[in-house]
């Protein structure tokens, strides 16, 4: 296979944790974190090994890795440089704000969660060339694995075998055309996947680089998906999309430099509010998932997503007051109001006043050279859309429902807005993807991101303070079960594993908690006496890989 012929694609195993001299890589799926690995061991960096494993996780892990999504990109360079790339897919240019109400005012969240009209304009091969500066490989090459795992195939884990299997019915739903993800009888563990018209894409995209995706053949088969469907994107949304480079957002936590991404992620701005909310209390002494530790991290966590729903939107459109809401002044006053072993009511707790106007995936990579790059990218929920483009082999997004679709109707997340993100043409919806890294004197400690929704900044929080003040090693602050509060609705979500004693005092207090399969799938990579410690969440196929 292209970078490496030690990769096996019909026999390959998961590696949750190991500890790396050199170089590695966390990823959801054990093909794409080798692949990445081998760029590096050939030669290349951490840039190179984002690239190979964004393009790879496009073919082997298709209800996220995308090429028909978009993403965010948060980075060090070797020399210290920091970097934020976003590549949020945008709202077609026909684009409008009551563009799924119904002639009565309702919401039809149907349509801005499945099928053609859920899609926004892709970002994420736009996002591969902005990226490939800092590489040092020929593109050529790091596109390679991802051609032959679609075109000869690849031995598919249990888990995919099953979401194809419980999406069966909704990809022949909204397709026209026959998929690779359909066939008659069920999918199981050890099938082997092939893609040869994504294969074909990723040759155009190989040969003429992002005009192989945004104009030409591929834009062609994209528009003529739209017209199928009743979808939005058009030839000239593909050819005008462009990613953009942000300014990161740091701030100091407990001694640490934390590096985020701000809007239109409201990520970043939410870790910066809940890390700053707690860091006037001892947490440590209180002890891990106690019932004091949990309720004040419940509290932050509620009165931060409060802000959320009505201050966050797309920078480009709408002014987030980003200084205010992340002052001392003003966070301290949201804590005015904290009761410690009372719980806190939304109703009560709205927005601050201020005077200014469940599929994701996250990949981790460091290198010994001091470069580390956080990505977090998606195709909103699993599989997206649901619509594959036809001819072209992959999946589009159906991130247009993160847009607030009307004010105070919750997406599929539960999150509400209002007017700083409403729909508008060209505008990206607000984002809750944390891509994040932690320095310590400056120097490389940590890199770390998760999917999860609305989930993930708290699940970025919960990691970070995990390792900071109860000094967790990688894996438990990884694999410790997480809670998550988003102010509305009005309940703390539990994992599976959450200690019974501290919901029940919890409830004692008068909150209303609600149990929760999974929160969250954490890659984390940490920097530990010059040695990589890195851990793949449990909760999935993810899996660790480098040398
Ligand atoms: O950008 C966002 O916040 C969402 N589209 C992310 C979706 C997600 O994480 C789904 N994963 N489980």
């Amino acid at each position: 296979m292209g970078a490496d012929k030690a990769i096996n694609p019909y026999r390959y195993s998961i590696t949750k944790d190991a500890v790396f001299t050199n170089a590695s890589v966390v990823s959801a799926h054990p093909l794409a974190s080798m692949v990445g690995a081998a760029m590096m061991k050939q030669g290349g960096n951490a840039f190179d090994a984002m690239i190979a494993t964004q393009l790879t996780l496009a073919v082997v892990y298709p209800g996220a890795g995308n090429l028909g999504g978009g993403g965010f990109l948060i980075a060090r360079k070797a020399d210290g440089e920091l970097l934020s790339i976003d590549y949020r897919e945008k709202a077609p240019g026909k684009a409008s704000r009551d563009m799924y109400l119904d002639k009565d005012g309702n919401a039809q969240t149907n349509l801005s969660q499945n099928g053609h009209l859920s899609s926004g304009v892709p970002g994420t091969v736009a996002g591969l060339f902005a990226t490939l500066p800092y590489a040092k490989l020929d593109f050529k090459i790091l596109i390679q694995p991802a051609i032959d795992l679609a075109e000869f195939g690849y031995t598919i884990t249990a888990s995919e075998a099953s979401s194809f299997n419980a999406d069966r019915e909704d990809f022949i739903k909204y397709n026209t055309k026959p998929l690779a993800f359909v066939k008659q009888e069920p999918w199981k563990a050890g099938d082997t996947l092939v893609q040869k018209e994504l294969a074909e894409t990723l040759k155009r995209i190989r040969d003429n680089g992002a005009k192989g995706f945004y104009e030409g053949e591929t834009a062609d088969l994209i528009v003529a998906e739209m017209q199928r469907g009743k979808g939005l994107v058009s030839l000239d949304d593909l050819k005008n999309y462009d990613a953009k480079k942000r300014a990161p957002l740091s701030f100091n936590y407990k001694g640490y430099d934390i590096v985020s991404f701000p809007p239109p992620s409201s990520g970043g701005i939410l870790l910066e509010q809940m890390l700053k909310m707690i860091r006037r209390y001892p947490v440590e002494s209180y002890g891990f998932q106690s019932p004091k530790t949990v309720q004040l991290m419940t509290e932050v966590e509620r009165r931060a997503y409060a802000d959320r729903a009505e201050f966050m939107g797309d920078p480009d459109f709408w002014k987030v007051p980003v200084k205010t809401l992340t002052s001392d002044n003003y966070l301290a006053g949201r804590m005015k109001d904290y009761v410690p072993g009372k719980a806190g009511k939304s109703d009560a707790i709205k927005a601050g006043i201020i005077k200014e106007s469940e599929e994701t995936t996250h990949i981790s990579i460091m290198d010994s050279k001091g470069n580390m790059v956080a990505v977090t990218t998606t195709l909103n929920n699993h599989y997206g859309s649901k619509t594959v483009v036809g001819g072209a082999g992959f999946l589009l997004n159906d991130e247009m429902d993160d847009f607030s679709i009307k004010p105070g109707v919750p997406n599929m997340y539960g999150a509400v807005g209002g007017e700083a993100n409403a729909i508008a043409p060209a505008k990206r919806m607000l984002s809750s993807m944390t891509p994040t890294l932690v320095l310590k004197a400056g120097k490389p400690y940590i890199v770390l991101g998760t999917p999860g929704g609305t989930t993930i900044p708290t699940s970025v929080f919960q990691t970070i303070v995990n390792i900071v003040d109860f000094k967790m090693n990688a894996d438990d602050a990884v694999n410790k079960p997480k809670f998550h509060h988003q102010w509305l609705p009005d309940q703390i979500y539990t994992e599976d594993k959450f200690p019974e004693e501290t919901a029940k005092a919890l409830e004692k207090m008068g909150y209303k908690i609600e149990g929760r399969v999974n929160i969250g799938r954490t890659e984390v990579i940490r920097m530990l006496n010059n040695k990589l410690e890195s851990a793949a969440d449990k909760r999935g196929d993810d899996s660790v890989a480098g040398f």
